[in-house]
């Protein structure tokens, strides 16, 4: 399976910082054919970096996304608005999102269904706090993300979905999952979906690992059977430290 690298740069860099950046991401990896590097700027520096960005090893996606189509909703952005400006994928149900803006499981289900419709990948995020860590509640909280975030998704329509293994507790903490610790947990995520939606939807997805990922530890989390790349925030704002872990 192609590993996926993908980064999430949250609330940080200015249009010009973030060309800069893709432009000489372009020119160091355009002819990488062995990973996928995905880019997620903020919304107001897609359309000028899907310009100089170049595939087909790099992609561009969006950090969130409304679920309906269009209408008044102040402030909001839709799955249209971005396919429009060149987006291939869209982050749904970061923790973030959940946490400090209210997002239930209801809202990412329907987030899936509407990207799906408009042609856009969902890089849909699960993953435990640390409270629910330390009661022995991780694997029946993510069987929970799954099954309301999934539900009433087609089988065939798994293989286009990327999950995001990202626990809440290692998210901008400096502490990381040990690489056996993430690998227990996306052995069981691969488990639910083959539970859920069939042995093939299963062995055919990719699940990558959020959570303080960095130059160190990115060789040995990708040496884990199950995890298939990585979602990087911190670590992803500083171009050299982004390319050794492409490199990992
Ligand atoms: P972090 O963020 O690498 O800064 O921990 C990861 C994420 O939130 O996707």
């Amino acid at each position: 399976m192609k590993p996926i690298i993908a980064a999430n740069w949250k609330m940080n860099k200015t249009v010009g910082e973030s060309v800069l950046f893709v432009e000489r991401l372009s020119n160091e990896f355009a002819k990488t054919d062995d990973k996928d590097i995905i880019i997620a700027p903020p919304f107001t520096a897609l359309h000028p970096v899907a310009a100089v960005l170049k595939g087909p090893t790099l992609h561009l996606s969006a950090q969130n996304m409304h679920w309906d189509e269009k209408g008044a909703y102040t402030g909001e952005i839709s799955a249209g608005m971005l396919i429009d400006v060149g987006c291939e994928y869209v982050i749904i149900g970061h923790s973030e999102r959940r946490n400090l803006f209210a997002e239930r499981d209801e809202y990412i289900n329907q987030k899936i269904k509407t990207a799906f419709k408009m042609n856009l990948k969902p890089i849909f995020c699960i993953g435990e706090t640390l409270d629910e860590r330390n009661l022995e509640k991780t694997f029946e909280i993510l069987r929970r993300q799954i099954k309301k975030g999934l539900n009433n998704i087609l089988s065939d329509d798994i293989r286009r979905i990327v999950f995001a293994y990202e626990p809440v507790w290692a998210i901008g903490t400096g502490k990381t999952a040990t690489a056996q610790q993430a690998e227990e947990v996306h052995r069981y995520i691969r488990k639910v979906i083959i539970d859920l939606f069939g042995e093939k939807a299963g062995a055919n997805i990719r699940i990558i690992y959020g959570g303080s990922v960095n130059q160190k530890n990115m060789g040995s989390l990708m040496n884990q059977p199950d995890i298939n790349g990585a979602l990087v925030g911190g670590a992803s704002l500083d171009f050299e430290s982004f390319a050794k872990i492409i490199n990992f």
